[in-house]
């Protein structure tokens, strides 16, 4: 099954009350890949996946699904087709993980209609996914961090939809789920044919499983592109303000990111990277 679903912003302009954040910025994703964007702590990376998700209208500009202009299309239309886990969602108080998950299934209703076993199956699915179905029965407000995190993630997969968009979904998980979490989108991206678009902060991993990889600066893009002819000292060097070494990843010969910092590595490294 693949789902060619096309995504595109064109020379859109964001911003809050009166600040312009991200300004004329074109973005294609492609469809039926995995993206991943990259950049510096308030560049603008959430808020460009908000107006690509239809949580932020765009001053100019627009954001296109199948070419059409996101923003004047129903509600429930854009949430059968693109799904977003936020950076920091927030869930009704009191509320269990499987019902937290099975609001997942709400686009796929009409207001009478009712409760079927694909809903069954779609819900028990991303429980089981994500390592949640043992805390279904929980109360969402008493969770670590990191189980919160895979509940959301489990949200998100049981809408079901072509295009899936993910602001740090690997935040507060620790090491091993991190990696479960990526090779279950990859999972989804290669079974499914979802197009993913996701935040990532740590860049070994997002050049490791990005088809194409986005860095922002300042609310432009920098560059995008394949991950190995992204992802090099100058772009780290550019969008961090860090000096670095990027050196084949000895696994995936995909780059890795090498920081150097002002201790532990050898003196002549440091300030002439
Ligand atoms: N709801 C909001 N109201 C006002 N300013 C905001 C809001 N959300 C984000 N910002 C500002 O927009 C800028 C970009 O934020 P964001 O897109 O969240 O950055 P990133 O995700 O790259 O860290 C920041 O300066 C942030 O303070
Ligand atoms: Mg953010």
């Amino acid at each position: 099954m693949t789902a060619d679903r096309s995504l595109e912003a064109r020379g859109v302009r964001l911003g809050y009350g009166d600040r312009v954040i991200v300004d004329e910025l074109d973005l294609t994703v492609p469809g039926g890949r995995i993206t991943a964007i990259v950049g510096a702590n308030a560049c603008g990376k959430s808020t460009l996946l908000k107006s690509m998700a239809r949580l932020l209208t765009p001053r100019s500009g627009s954001v296109l699904l199948d070419g059409k202009d996101i923003h004047r299309l129903p509600t429930k239309r854009v949430a059968r087709d693109l799904g977003l886990l936020p950076q920091s969602p927030i869930a009704p108080e009191g509320i269990t993980v499987s019902d937290l998950v099975s609001r997942g299934r709400t686009p796929h209703h009409g207001p009478l209609a009712r409760w079927t076993r694909a809903d069954d199956e779609a819900v028990a699915q991303a429980l089981d996914a994500t390592d949640t179905a043992a805390i279904a029965d929980r109360s969402v407000d008493e969770l670590s961090g990191g189980q919160r995190q895979r509940v959301w993630i489990a949200m998100a997969l049981a809408q079901q939809t072509d295009v899936l968009l993910l602001d740090e979904p690997t935040t507060f998980l620790d090491v091993s789920h991190q990696i479960d979490v990526l090779d279950l989108l990859t999972d989804l991206n290669r079974d499914r044919g979802t197009t993913i678009v996701m935040v990532l902060h740590d860049l070994n991993l997002a050049a490791r499983y990005a088809d194409y990889l986005v860095a922002m600066a300042g609310g432009h893009l920098y560059g995008a592109g394949d991950p190995g002819v992204v992802l090099t000292a100058e772009t780290v060097r550019a969008v961090f303000g860090l000096d670095s070494r990027v050196i084949p990843d000895p696994l995936t010969g995909r780059p890795l990111v090498l920081p150097i910092g002002r201790h532990h590595v050898p003196a002549e490294l440091i300030g002439r990277a």
